[in-house]
C-alpha cells in the first residue's frame, strides 16, 4: 500500500510549493462538486483579501450565497490544488449574459491562499482563462481591481491591458485575440493534463486514507 502511494507521488509534478516560472501548473476546470472546496477556499481569505476579491468586505454568508450561485454551465471556474485536494487557488470566468452578443465580455475575479502567493499561481491562472475566453468567441476581459492591488495590477499591465483608474478602484480590460487551433489544442492538453493530475491526487489521498493513523502522522512530518 505504501509503495502504491509512493509511486503515485513520485508522479505528481513538483510544481506545488515553489515559484513555478516555467514549471507547469495543472489547472482543474471545476464543477458543483467543488463547491465545498471553493468555499473553505474563500472563507479563508482575510478581510483585506476579500476586499481585494468582491470590492466589499464580504462575509462568511454572502460568500457561502455567492459559491452557491456561481453558474458553472454559463461560467468557467478554474483551480489549482494541493496534494490533499484544497483549493489552493482559484480563478472565476464570468460572461456576461446582458449586452446585444452575450458571451463577448468577460469578467475575470481570482483568489491566491496566502500560503501559496508569489508562486506564480495568479499570473497563471489569468493566461488560463485568457485562452479559455478567446476560445469561447469572447473578444473582451474586464477585472476590476483595487488601486492598490500591486500584484493584480502587475498580471494584467504584464498581459497588456488598458486600465483605467477610478477613485481607489481601477478597470482593466484586455482585448482578446480569435482563438486559433494552437490556443484549442493548448486548452484540451492542458484539461487532459490536469485531470489526470487531479486523479493522482484523489487516488493518493483514498491509499493515504488506508493507512493506519500513525503512519499517515508520520508521513505527514515528513
Ligand atoms: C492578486 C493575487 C491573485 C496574486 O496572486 P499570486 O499568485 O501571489 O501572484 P503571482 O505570484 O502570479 O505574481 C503576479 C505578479 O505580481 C507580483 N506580486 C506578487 N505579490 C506581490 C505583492 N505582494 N506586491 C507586489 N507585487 C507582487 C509578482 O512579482 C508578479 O509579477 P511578475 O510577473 O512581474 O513577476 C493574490 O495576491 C490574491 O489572491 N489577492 C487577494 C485577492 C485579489 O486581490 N484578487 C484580485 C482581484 S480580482
Amino acid at each position: 500500500m505504501t509503495r502504491q502511494t509512493e509511486t503515485l507521488e513520485a508522479a505528481l509534478p513538483r510544481a506545488v510549493g515553489a515559484r513555478v516560472t516555467g514549471a507547469w501548473v495543472p489547472i482543474r476546470n471545476l464543477s458543483p462538486q467543488h463547491r465545498p472546496r471553493i468555499s473553505d477556499h474563500l472563507l479563508a481569505l482575510n478581510e483585506r483579501d476579500r476586499l481585494l476579491r468582491f470590492g466589499m468586505l464580504a462575509t462568511d454568508e454572502q460568500i457561502r450565497g455567492y459559491v452557491d450561485h456561481i453558474d458553472f454551465e454559463r461560467d468557467l471556474v478554474f483551480g489549482i490544488f494541493d496534494r490533499r485536494l484544497e483549493v489552493l487557488a482559484m480563478a472565476h470566468l464570468a460572461f456576461e449574459p446582458a449586452g446585444d452578443q452575450p458571451g463577448t465580455v468577460v469578467e475575470f475575479g481570482v483568489s491566491v491562499s496566502e500560503r501559496a502567493r508569489g508562486r506564480g499561481y495568479g499570473a497563471r491562472l489569468f493566461d488560463h482563462a485568457v485562452t479559455h475566453a478567446r476560445n469561447r468567441g469572447a473578444k473582451t476581459m474586464m477585472i476590476h481591481i483595487a488601486r492598490d492591488n500591486t500584484a493584480m495590477l502587475g498580471i494584467v499591465r504584464r498581459a497588456g491591458a488598458d486600465v483605467q483608474f477610478d477613485g481607489s478602484e481601477a478597470v482593466a480590460r484586455l482585448l482578446l485575440p480569435q482563438d486559433t487551433l494552437g490556443s484549442q489544442i493548448e486548452e484540451l492538453v492542458g484539461h487532459q493534463a490536469a485531470e489526470m493530475d487531479y486523479r493522482i491526487k484523489m487516488q493518493v489521498l483514498r491509499l493515504d486514507r488506508l493507512r493506519p493513523p500513525c503512519l499517515r502522522q508520520l508521513a505527514d512530518k515528513l
